[in-house]
């Protein structure tokens, strides 16, 4: 069959060899389908995937543009569903000292999250603007065409507004390339210079979270639960206020101690809780009788020693399902790289190849709330991978290396 002169800008993929999830809903990780065909013409237009069929039944028209990709893997697009990526300055010392035992609680208290707040309070809209933009390009050259990022590095009211503003304009500007999905952490950590803790919490409540929905500045709020950043009393405040103006919500959850957070599941909806490095088979049967997805994070897990193969485990006999992401940030995971945070979910934590491959496509896009990407289907953005590798057998496998090869957005190729 052949469609013609219907005028719409329209794509062919040749030659694909198309390996992707098979459902949009958010099924038990056991129950996703899995679609693994050879030799199939991926049709696109306006943007979005129209079909999928067998060479032979290839459709073609005059002014198509056409992409023989000769047999390669075609995956869906990732999504990075968890990072910190605006910020300046590092923290190799700390990273060092880490390794020859130091704690990241120790180092929370002279330096941490702290130290990177004030070298990126010193750092010029400009040099901020050319950071995130570059982790950007790094992430997009590997296969992301949709990156959550977090405020967080800023911790008052000027300095989380500036960064919001930034990672809007990284938005505009990139948004043919990268959808980015902007978050406000100003509950990452307590800020030294704040007058008290309920200070600063008041002045996230009062004055940043109204004007950062005013001027639609986030998708999401988060809080960073922990001992050392903020307790569950403080974390519901906080969310009663974000949820009563109309924010999705984001929680970092059960990271480097187990609290009884879930009470915070049970009071309000949850579009994703990451981390769970502690978190225990109650708080995990909350977390899917709210339908909230959980975001395993192997990188953090791997630079602070702890554990995600037991939060796998207990997510598995629930038969439930996860997402997961690198946590970009200076602190606790320096490496902007899904295919590092698949090879070390895989190797060092165990957990299947292609649980990895789904929990980084379809159920890392619900992670943000998409239902519209994260699987190659009739109907999803066509936003798609072709990798260099001959099948995802390799991935996990073969490692060290970017298996990206060609990367299309919304059906037009990207890089
Ligand atoms: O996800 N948990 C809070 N935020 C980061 C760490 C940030 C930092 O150490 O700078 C995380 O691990
Ligand atoms: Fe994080």
């Amino acid at each position: 069959k052949t469609y013609k002169g219907i005028g719409s800008k329209k794509t062919v993929i040749l030659g694909a060899h198309v390996v992707s999830p098979s459902a949009m809903e958010l099924l038990p990780m056991e129950d996703m389908p899995l679609l693994d065909k050879r030799d199939q013409v991926i049709v696109i237009e306006e943007g979005v995937i129209k079909d999928i069929v067998p060479s032979s039944e290839a459709p073609f028209g005059e002014e198509w543009e056409v992409y023989d990709v000769r047999g390669a893997v075609v995956i869906p697009a990732l999504t990075e569903c968890h990072t910190h990526a605006i910020f300046a300055g590092d923290r190799a010392a700390e990273f060092h000292a880490r390794i020859q035992g130091e704690t990241y609680h120790d180092q929370q208290k002279k330096g941490g999250i702290n130290a990177t707040v004030s070298a990126t309070r010193n750092a010029s809209d400009e040099a901020l603007l050319r950071n995130l933009e570059y982790w950007l390009r790094v992430f997009l050259r590997q296969g992301v065409t949709t990156l959550e990022v977090k405020s967080g590095y800023g911790l008052n009211h000027e300095q989380e507004i500036r960064l919001l503003r930034i990672i809007s304009e990284v938005k505009q500007q990139q948004q043919a390339l990268v959808e980015v999905a902007p978050t406000y952490l100003g509950a990452h950590a307590v800020p030294k210079d704040a007058k008290s803790r309920q200070d600063y919490i008041e002045e996230m409540v009062m004055k940043t979270m109204p004007v950062v929905r005013n001027e639609n500045l986030a998708d999401f709020v988060d809080v960073f639960v922990a001992s050392v950043a903020y307790t569950v009393e403080e974390a519901d405040f906080i969310y009663n206020a974000a949820h009563r103006l109309g924010f999705s919500l984001k929680a970092h959850l059960w990271e480097l101690e187990h609290d009884n957070s879930w009470k915070l599941l049970e009071k309000y909806p949850f579009v994703s809780v990451d981390h769970l490095d502690f978190a225990q088979r109650e708080d995990l049967e909350v977390v899917f009788a709210k339908g909230t997805v959980p975001v395993l994070l192997p990188l953090t897990a791997w630079h602070l020693s702890y554990d995600i193969r037991r939060t796998y485990d207990l997510i598995k006999d629930l038969k439930g399902y996860f997402a997961i992401s690198t946590d970009f940030n200076p602190g606790t995971s320096f490496s902007p790289s899904p295919w590092q945070a698949i090879t070390v979910g895989h190797i060092e934590f165990g957990l299947p190849i292609f649980e990895l491959f789904f929990a980084s496509t379809v159920y890392a896009a619900k992670a943000l709330g998409l239902s519209d990407r994260g699987a190659i289907l009739p109907g999803n953005k066509a936003d798609l991978a072709v990798l260099s590798v001959p099948s995802l057998d390799w991935l996990g496998y073969l490692h060290g290396i970017n298996p990206v090869d060609m990367v299309f957005k919304n059906g037009s190729p990207v890089q």
